[in-house]
C-alpha cells in the first residue's frame, strides 16, 4: 500500500462516510474534517450515528487553516469532499456556495502549497453539473450536438426537448464524456469546476498526483433526508415517507445517470491507489440513462406507497434536459466498473430511509417555495 494515512475531507456525510468505511475495510488509517453543516446533520449538529468509530474526527471547517495545518501534517493522502451541494440553493447563497466550495478549497491548496507536508496524493470530488446539458445527437446532420440551456420562451410553452440549432430536429441524448465542452449553470456547478480545476493546476504544478472524479447522480442510504436540495432520491424517499407524492419537474422523462453510494466508494479508492490516473478528470457513474419518472415509480413500489407521483408541468431555471456518462475512461484507468443497479440498489435506500423515518423532514415545499419567491422556478 503506498498511503497509510488518509484524510477524507466532508467524511461525515453521504460520500464521505462511505468512503471513510472502504477505506477502513482495507486498514488505511483514517482521519476526517467536517464543519458538520446543519442543512446536512440537522440543528443539534452531532456526529452522525453511522459515522465509523475507527475514524479519527475533527471538527473544522476546511477553510479553517489553524485546525486543518495540524491534521495534514499527519497523513499523507487526501480525498477532498467537503462542498454544500445545493444546486438550486446556491443560486441565491451564492457567497455560502463559494466560500465553503471554492473559497475551502484555495485554503487547503494553500496549505499544501506553503506548508511542509507529506502529501503523495490527492483526489477531489468534481460534479457531473459542471457539464450543464450533455451531449447529444443530431441524426439528420449526423454530428455531435452540444446545445445551450433551453431557452424560457420554450420552457414556457412546455416545449422540453432540445432541436437541433442547425436543421430543428429533435435530438437524440448520447452518454457524456469528459472531453464534451462545460458549461455549468448553476453557483454549485461553476464551484465545482473550480474545485477541479484548482487542484489539478496546483498538483500538476507541484508534482502532487491529483484525479477530479466527475459523479453523476449519487444514492443510497445515508444521503441526507432533511436536506431539500440533495438528491433527487432521497428527495422522494423524504416526501414518501410523509405521505407526500413525489414532486416532478417538467414531464419526468428527463434522463439522469444514478450510480450507488458504494461504487462511487469504490470509485474514491481506486482513484487514492491508480498512478495511471494521475491528473485525469473522470466520470464516476453507471453509464445507464433513467428517467426520474422511473426513481418515482420505482421508489413508490419498493415503499408499498399507493401515492401517484406528481408531475407538475414545472420547470426550474438551470436545469438541464438529460446528462448521463460515458464511464470509459473510468473503466481504462481505474479499472472501475459499478456493481449496482437500481433493482438490487434502490432498496438499501428504502430500508435505510425507513429506518431513519423521524429524520425524514418534509422541507421540500418550503425549498420550492423559496425559488418560486425568487422566479427560479
Ligand atoms: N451526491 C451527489 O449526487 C453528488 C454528485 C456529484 C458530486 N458530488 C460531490 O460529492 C461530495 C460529497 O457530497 P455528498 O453528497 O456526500 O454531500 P453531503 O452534504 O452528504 O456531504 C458533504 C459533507 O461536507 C461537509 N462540509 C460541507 N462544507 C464543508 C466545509 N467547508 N468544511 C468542512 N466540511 C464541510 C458537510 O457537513 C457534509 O458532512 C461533494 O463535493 C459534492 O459536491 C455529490
Ligand atoms: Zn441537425
Amino acid at each position: 500500500m503506498k498511503y497509510e494515512k488518509v484524510l477524507v475531507t466532508g467524511g461525515a456525510g453521504f460520500i464521505g462516510s462511505h468512503t471513510v468505511d472502504t477505506l477502513i475495510e482495507k486498514n488505511y488509517s483514517v482521519y476526517v474534517v467536517d464543519n458538520l453543516d446543519q442543512q446536512v446533520h440537522g440543528i443539534e449538529r452531532n456526529l452522525p450515528t453511522y459515522f465509523n468509530k475507527k475514524a479519527n474526527f475533527t471538527f473544522c471547517d476546511v477553510s479553517n487553516t489553524e485546525v486543518l495545518r495540524d491534521v495534514i501534517e499527519d497523513v499523507d493522502a487526501i480525498i477532498h469532499l467537503a462542498a454544500r451541494v445545493g444546486v438550486a440553493q446556491s443560486m441565491y447563497d451564492i457567497k455560502k456556495y463559494m466560500d465553503a466550495n471554492t473559497g475551502a478549497t484555495a485554503s487547503l491548496l494553500n496549505l499544501l502549497v506553503n506548508e511542509k507536508n507529506s502529501i503523495k496524493k490527492l483526489v477531489v470530488a468534481s460534479s457531473m453539473s459542471i457539464y450543464g446539458e450533455g451531449k447529444y445527437y443530431c441524426e439528420k446532420c449526423a454530428e455531435d450536438r452540444y446545445p445551450a440551456l433551453r431557452s424560457t420562451e420554450r420552457l414556457e410553452r412546455k416545449i422540453w426537448e432540445h432541436l437541433c440549432p442547425d436543421c430543428n430536429s429533435p435530438l437524440k441524448p448520447l452518454p457524456t464524456d469528459e472531453n464534451k465542452p462545460q458549461m455549468p449553470s448553476s453557483i454549485y456547478a461553476m464551484s465545482k469546476r473550480h474545485q477541479e480545476e484548482m487542484c489539478l493546476l496546483i498538483g500538476k504544478t507541484y508534482g502532487i498526483p491529483t484525479v477530479a472524479l466527475r459523479y453523476l447522480n449519487v444514492y443510497g442510504p445515508r444521503q441526507s433526508l432533511s436536506n431539500p436540495y440533495t438528491g433527487v432520491c432521497a428527495i422522494f424517499a423524504q416526501r414518501i415517507l410523509n405521505q407526500k407524492p413525489p414532486f416532478m419537474f417538467e414531464d419526468g422523462k428527463q434522463l439522469r445517470d444514478f450510480i450507488h453510494v458504494s461504487d462511487v466508494a469504490k470509485a474514491n479508492v481506486l482513484a487514492l491507489e491508480s498512478s495511471l490516473a494521475n491528473y485525469q478528470s473522470i466520470n464516476i457513474g453507471t453509464g445507464r440513462p433513467t428517467s426520474i419518472l422511473k426513481i418515482a415509480e420505482l421508489l413508490n413500489d419498493m415503499f408499498n406507497s399507493s401515492l401517484v407521483p406528481y408531475i407538475s408541468g414545472e420547470y426550474r431555471t438551470g436545469d438541464v434536459r438529460h446528462c448521463y456518462g460515458d464511464i470509459t475512461k473510468a473503466r481504462n484507468l481505474l479499472h472501475f466498473e459499478p456493481s449496482m443497479n437500481l433493482e438490487k440498489g434502490m432498496p438499501d435506500l428504502v430500508n435505510w430511509s425507513k429506518l431513519n423515518k423521524d429524520h425524514a423532514q418534509d422541507l421540500f415545499e418550503k425549498a420550492y417555495n423559496e425559488l418560486k419567491s425568487r422566479g427560479l422556478t
